[in-house]
């Protein structure tokens, strides 16, 4: 077999080295280790890296030579998948990975892997040589669809569980409030008992209701709204059902400022309002330990003009990671069971999407908490 060459004007005497241009101009990073050891807390050295590679890393050839691929992985790559690369080297056998890598910088980045060993005529290994790719952008892709589609998953069952079991609470709120009503003057203390059960009754109705709202793509009664007046009406409502010792502040509605966002209309439904804005105050208070001032504020979107966003903000503890990335998971909660259904943000994040909208947050631990919702203004 004849290799191409590079140029065809090139001389005979002045040898071209085909692989390295290669190596050199290829947009996949090249990584060359020593043999062994595979094994032990050192890890094979790097005899070689392409410049793709130092592109990807961050790690320029000088400073990655006699070190060990291990410079790359970090405390979140997943050690299964580690352990099953080294299974596979120790019995020199080729392996494709993708693993959460990190840049000479600390950035977090996804790679694609194959490593084959390389061995010489007498047929003994000598190297390991592998070929990465940044699959970062791919992985996020994908990432992002497992989590729609878990979402929906999710949505669709709690959806059909929710509407068997607001059938079965019909009939039984109505038959508890006539026995209530009979017992009264009967016996009254047992008349309290189904009081009792009316209310419990009323409650899991309340979660049946937030999980079908949650399941349900679009909401009722949808119109156009001039957000100010809106939100005037919706704060008014919602600061009636809080208790006394929290507080809620209004900034740029109904008509505050000249710069009209306050008079632009966007589409939504009224009640789907009422529950976003109502479940997301309730967290800031609750955050709050139950006391203090919980803000309101219309504003421009600073990412898109066009768009308003309505900001609750609170001064409580704010979020850790966890917490943040499971906030919209349904029943995902932290506080003790019976305070949380852990339904609300989830529901609030399934109403503003089918509204054309987004959730933005804003928190860190000890730093206080913004959740934002982000709606386009209609023409
Ligand atoms: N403003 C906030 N500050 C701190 N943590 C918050 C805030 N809002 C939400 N969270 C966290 O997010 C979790 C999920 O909130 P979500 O509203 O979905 O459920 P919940 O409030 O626990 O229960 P539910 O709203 O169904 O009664 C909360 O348990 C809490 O840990
Ligand atoms: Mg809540």
């Amino acid at each position: 077999m004849s290799l191409p060459t590079h140029r065809r004007s090139r001389s005979h005497d002045e040898p071209f080295d085909l692989v390295q241009a290669i190596a050199d101009h290829t947009l996949d990073a090249f990584l060359v280790t020593k043999a062994e050891p595979v094994a032990g807390p050192g890890g094979p050295e790097i005899v070689y890296a392409n410049p793709a590679f130092t592109r990807m890393t961050g790690y320029e050839l000088e400073e990655i030579i006699g070190k060990t691929p291990r410079i790359l992985q970090t405390e979140q790559t997943d050690p299964a998948e580690l352990r099953r690369i080294r299974n596979a080297l120790e019995n020199w056998e080729p392996v494709r990975s993708t693993l959460l890598n990190q840049t000479k910088n600390g950035e977090l980045f996804w790679v694609e892997l194959d490593i084959v060993p390389v061995g010489d005529e007498t047929g003994w290994y000598h190297y390991w040589i592998s070929v990465q790719r940044d699959v970062t952008q791919r992985v996020a892709a994908e990432q992002q669809l497992l989590q729609q589609d878990k979402l929906r998953a999710l949505g669709e069952m709690a959806g059909g569980m929710a509407h068997e079991i607001n059938n079965a609470l019909q009939p039984l709120l109505g038959t508890i409030g006539l026995i209530a009503e009979r017992l009264q003057s009967v016996d009254p203390k047992l008349a309290r008992h189904a009081e009792t059960l009316e209310r419990d009754c009323l409650h899991a109705r309340r979660i049946v209701r937030d999980v079908l709202a949650f399941a349900r793509s679009e909401s009722p009664n949808t119109g156009f709204f001039v957000v100010g007046e809106l939100l005037a009406e919706v704060s008014d409502f919602v600061a009636r059902v809080m208790p006394s010792s929290v507080t809620i502040r209004r900034h740029g509605f109904p008509a505050e400022g000249d710069d009209g966002i306050a008079g632009r209309r966007i589409r939504v439904s009224r009640d789907g309002l009422i529950q976003v804005i109502q479940n997301l105050v309730s967290n800031a208070a609750d955050a709050m330990g139950g006391r203090g001032t919980v803000e309101i504020a219309l504003d421009a979107d600073p990412q898109d003009p066009d768009a308003v966003r309505i900001a609750v903000t609170d001064d409580g503890p704010g979020m850790d990671e966890t917490t943040r990335t499971n906030l919209f998971n349904p029943f995902y909660s932290t506080k003790p069971v019976g305070e949380g259904t852990g339904m609300g943000l989830s529901v609030a994040h399934g109403l503003v999407t089918s509204w054309g909208g987004r959730i933005d947050l804003d928190t860190r631990p000890g730093a206080g908490t913004t959740v934002a919702v982000v709606l386009p203004a209609a023409e």
